[in-house]
């Protein structure tokens, strides 16, 4: 029997099928463009400040929104409410050690909240954390302890169309080089992402993460990898790496997480709609890490999660291992991106996991990238279609120590397919609309900041077009699309 949730059309051709049936749904706004454009105005031109009352389809994130299964909702009933010693976080354990191979569990409210408690204990003033890529709060919360990032990947990662399969892959010599430029005593780790989210949820190669050990090893470096998106790694690993095409996703997944010291996550995207953790083999690391979970987050036996959602979190686990569950978001995001190319949209390639992700300076060419191309094609999207994506690129930079703006190696714009949330006509929509606006991309026009937060701006920061464009979008929407919605 298929365990892949893709069959082959008849006349050739992947369909890309839901293995699953809708038991519980929740109804759907489509608000007229009028409505749409007022929406952005009061949001800033920041798709994070938009109102999900005004959004259709929320492509925002897979973070907190991927769809619960039936057995975590009623796993969620027989959660064990006490504050210390619940048997739900038990049950959490045994599941971080069935599938993750990890002993020792810290849990904590969300990833960024282990992001705090890793850096706290290991990151000191001066110090570089060699990585493939940052992501967004990773980066401030090692530069929010003294320390700074160098990204590794190899040179093809950031070329957006590309055929590699493994775009997040580490170059292995230029962490020797790295090693050896900024001493050994000057790295507490090294830290490798899972399906590398800012380049495209792209991930890497068993072999490479093998390799990035050796050298761990050869330094007596520690290896910190961040598990948030393991699942679809795992599952492109199988795809893609001859050598693991016969092994399951327990054996994939176990063997990743066995070549790292320490596995932190978000639950958010891991298993389930809360929750993260910090797991590992080894005692004295965990007892470095022990006392801040009291302190930031909760007690240790539930750190800042509901018991319920921890219930949640170990069923998820448990589901990660099955790969008609892994693999409907991976094919629905593959369909998405042949599809939008097939019509000529610049699309980041190979298609990667958590979304399609399209290349905002390309699509964009006109717009100059100081006047933040993927942010003002997110808000081009979300005013002709109500579809919230979110913008990957400079907008969600950081400015240097002189407050000049860095600009990004990319510009994207990340449409997020969230596990089995969104049926095919619905994806089909997205592939019509994204394509009139790429007819259209000419009249998007640039952005200007002005509200920016010195810290994580992108969430917050309020921006205007620089000329008076969507409302010619607008115009030539209704021009096109009489009175639809
Ligand atoms: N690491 C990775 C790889 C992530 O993708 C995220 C979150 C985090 C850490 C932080 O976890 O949100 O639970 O605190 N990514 C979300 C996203 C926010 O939309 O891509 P968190």
């Amino acid at each position: 029997m298929s365990t892949t949730s893709k069959v082959k059309f008849y006349r050739g051709g992947d369909l890309p099928l839901e293995l699953h049936k809708v038991r519980v749904v929740q109804k759907l706004h489509l608000v007229p463009i009028e409505r749409r454009l007022e929406a952005m105005k009061e949001a800033g031109f920041n798709t994070f400040r938009l109102s999900t009352k005004d959004v259709f389809l929320d492509m925002l994130t897979d973070s907190g929104t991927n769809a619960m299964s039936d057995n975590q909702l009623a796993a969620m009933m027989h959660a064990d409410d006490a504050y210390a010693g619940s048997q739900s976080f038990e049950r959490l354990q045994k599941a971080v050690l069935d599938v993750l191979g990890k002993k020792y569990l810290l849990p904590v409210h969300q990833g960024r909240a282990a992001e705090n408690v890793i850096c706290r204990t290991f990151v000191k003033p001066g110090n570089v954390i060699p990585m493939n890529y940052h992501f967004t709060t990773t980066l401030a919360h090692i530069q929010e302890n003294g320390g700074r990032v160098v990204e590794l990947l190899h040179d093809h990662a950031t070329e957006l169309k590309s055929e590699h399969p493994f775009k997040g892959n580490m170059d292995i010599e230029k962490l020797e080089n790295c090693i050896n430029e900024v001493g050994v005593e000057n790295i507490p780790f090294i830290r490798m992402e899972a399906s590398t989210n800012l380049i495209g949820g792209q991930p890497f190669s068993m072999a490479n993460l093998m390799d990035v050990r050796r050298i761990a090893d050869k330094y007596g470096i520690m290896l910190v990898l961040d598990a948030s998106l393991i699942g679809e790694n795992a599952y492109l690993i199988k795809q893609r790496e001859d050598n693991w095409k016969e092994n399951s996703m327990g054996e994939i997944l176990k063997m990743m997480t066995g070549l790292a010291d320490l596995v932190y996550f978000s639950a958010r995207k891991l298993s389930s709609s809360r929750g993260g953790g910090i797991c590992t083999n080894q005692r004295a690391l965990y007892a470095k890490m022990e006392a801040m979970i009291p302190l930031y987050e909760g007690f240790l036996t539930y750190g800042g999660i509901s018991v319920r959602e921890i219930e949640a979190m170990t069923v998820g686990l448990y589901e990660s291992l099955d790969e008609t569950m892994i693999s409907q978001s991976p094919n629905f995001i593959k369909y998405l991106v042949e599809e939008l190319e097939k019509r000529g949209v610049p699309m980041v390639t190979p298609p990667g996991v958590l979304g399609a992700h399209v290349d905002a300076m390309k699509f964009c060419e006109h717009i100059p990238q100081e006047e933040y191309p993927a942010g003002a094609l997110a808000a081009a999207l979300y005013i002709c279609s109500g579809i919230r994506g979110m913008e990957r690129g400079t907008v969600s930079s950081v400015r240097d120590e002189n407050g000049n703006e860095i600009l990004a190696d990319v510009e994207l714009l990340r449409l997020a397919v969230p596990r089995r949330v969104f049926t095919l006509s619905q994806i089909n929509y997205v592939i019509d609309r994204v394509d009139w606006l790429y007819q259209n991309r000419k009249l998007i026009g640039g952005l200007k900041f002005v509200y920016e937060p010195p810290v994580l701006r992108f969430f917050m920061g309020g921006l205007e077009p620089k000329t008076n464009w969507p409302a010619r979008l607008l115009e030539k929407f209704r021009k096109d699309f009489g009175d639809s919605l």
